[in-house]
């Protein structure tokens, strides 16, 4: 938890289950700062291959158990039929949970044992 009232706690967990605690600037978009925290929304093929932050691509989606109402056109979507929302479109500016998906590619081969 932040004392900090220009920083807001943002507890993320990964696909493995690993928690994580943000202190993010206030105002900030989630993708940027889970970018920046190394905890990347994306899958690896959109790592680099994605719109930027501009709500285009759907492909920084992340699960928000109790994130702000949605106000892209997108997330209102994502709501109401339970899918990602757009990390790129959510400010931070409140203390929220952020589930990152699993987004390995369906047919990845498994290790060799
Ligand atoms: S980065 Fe493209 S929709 Fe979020």
């Amino acid at each position: 938890m932040t004392d900090d009232p220009d920083t807001v706690t943002v507890v993320v967990t990964a696909p493995d289950g690993e928690r994580h605690e943000l202190a993010v600037e206030r105002g900030r978009f989630l993708r940027d700062a889970l970018c920046e925290a190394g905890l990347s929304p994306y899958a690896a093929a959109t790592e680099r291959l994605n719109c930027g932050g501009r709500g285009l691509c759907a492909t920084c989606g992340v699960r928000l158990p109790d994130g702000p109402p949605p106000d892209h056109p997108h997330d209102r979507l994502a709501a109401r039929f339970g899918y990602p929302r757009l990390s790129c479109q959510v400010a931070v500016d409140r203390p929220m949970r952020v589930e990152l998906v699993d987004k390995r590619v369906w047919g990845g081969r498994e290790d060799d044992e």
